[in-house]
């Protein structure tokens, strides 16, 4: 019978089919250095993002940071979001607008400040102010390199900038650690 071996071959090929995705979350096995453009990308479903997690927590075993390149396509952007942890951003290509509602002690964040953002530009998140980066250049990408302390980030998120912060919705793990979080981790917000 030649059933067998067909069987055994498509066994090995879901097999190695199965390790070969099971990798991009393993924290071993990295070479050192990495050519960033090997990296996997992906928008992760969010329309005109496209990200890259250059060292992670999950992915890469890092503990105190984190680090990703992301593009925003424009008009694309990220939802209104705060998280417990400092991010700094360095802008590497093209302009927009980051929304920034400075902490209060209001129980919304309220209307944004808003700051133009540019290639060779950076700033800073500080923890738990609610935020959003804007790609508003019609005609060019955004491109930013992103550092976050506390990694795996644990995000919270707003419809709009008045909604309450009681009611802005958890998101953990958040879109490119989904893959690679086996057991939920303890939340210690
Ligand atoms: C990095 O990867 C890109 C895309 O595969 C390739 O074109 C480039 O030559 C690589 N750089 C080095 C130094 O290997
Ligand atoms: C960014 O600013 C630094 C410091 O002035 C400068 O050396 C570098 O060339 C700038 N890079 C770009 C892409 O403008």
């Amino acid at each position: 019978m030649r059933l067998i071996p067909l069987l055994t071959l498509s066994f090995l090929l879901f097999y190695s089919a199965v390790t070969t995705q099971a990798s991009p979350c393993s924290i071993n096995g990295f070479p050192l250095v990495r050519n960033i453009s090997e990296l996997p990308q992906d928008s992760y479903g969010r329309g005109g993002l496209s990200h890259i997690t250059v060292a992670g927590s999950l992915l890469h075993g890092l503990k105190e940071v984190e680090v990703w390149l992301q593009t925003f396509s424009p008009g694309s952007f990220t939802p209104i979001h705060r998280h417990s942890c400092e991010e700094v951003f360095v802008v590497m290509k093209g302009s927009g607008t980051l929304y920034l509602a400075e902490s209060s002690h209001a129980k919304y964040p309220g209307k944004p400040q808003e700051y133009l953002i540019f290639a060779n530009s950076t700033f800073h998140i500080p923890v738990n102010e609610v935020h959003q980066v804007w790609n508003t250049n019609e005609h060019e990408d955004l491109q930013v390199l992103v550092i976050i302390s506390r990694p795996p980030v644990k995000v919270f998120t707003y419809e709009d900038w008045l909604m309450p912060h009681t009611a802005a919705k958890l998101k953990f793990p958040y879109f490119w650690d989904e893959q690679c979080v086996q057991t939920p981790q303890k939340d210690e917000l």
